[in-house]
């Protein structure tokens, strides 16, 4: 299964990946890896791994419509069987996900604490367990269908960082295990259901 990553910071979700297709037995690899900015950790680990890689940045283009299709068309150079959003900051469109299949990791166990700050909302909101979720994107903010989950508990001194490190800890082995078995026994959707094999 050939696999776009798109990344927005520091891509350790990306890098368990790249180690995972290492392996030929693990049944996906990383074809290329994209992000909306320069300068990130996540497109120097594409680069130490050799890999194409391209930036499509918002602010270079006249409407996010024509970003966003221009980012579609940079994905769809590299033929991907599955876009893997890793990190990656920016909402796609309706048009992009007609076009590719897109998985997300959000740290957060949905439907709670959506959007980009899900550790600190979780914190502030005082919950006990959160974690980390896999999803197929659809045209809501991480409310596509769920693939996998892995819960993390919240510790009693935790900052939003602490707590976020933790959450990837288990996320990365989530994401890793998971897009192995799409690549390996096949996914369907069927309403919010998805089965794999
Ligand atoms: C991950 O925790 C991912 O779930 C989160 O950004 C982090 C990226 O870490 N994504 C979101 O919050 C998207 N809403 P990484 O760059 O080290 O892989």
């Amino acid at each position: 299964m050939r696999l776009v990553v798109l990344v927005s910071g520091s891509g350790t979700n990306l890098q368990a990946l790249l180690d995972a297709c290492a392996d030929p037995a693990y049944g996906a690899v990383v074809v290329a890896v994209g992000a909306d900015r320069d300068g990130i950790e996540g497109l120097a680990r594409a680069e130490r791994s050799g890999l194409p890689m391209f930036v499509c940045r918002l602010a270079d283009h006249p409407s996010r419509e024509d970003w966003d299709r221009a980012l579609a068309d940079a994905v769809a150079e590299h033929d991907p069987d599955l876009v893997v959003l890793a990190g990656f900051m920016k909402l796609v469109s309706e048009e992009f996900l007609d076009r590719f299949p897109t998985v997300n990791t959000h740290p957060a166990l949905c439907p709670a604490f959506p959007g980009t700050n899900g550790p600190g909302d979780a914190l502030a909101y005082g919950v006990k367990v959160t974690g980390a979720t896999l999803f197929v994107v659809d045209g809501g903010v991480d409310t596509g269908p769920i693939l996998a989950q892995v819960a993390v508990p919240v510790e009693a001194d935790d900052t939003v960082e602490v707590l976020h490190e933790r959450i990837k800890v288990s996320e990365r082995a989530m994401l890793v295990e998971t897009v192995g078995r799409m690549a390996r026994e096949g996914w369907s959707v069927d309403g919010r259901s998805v089965r794999i094999g």
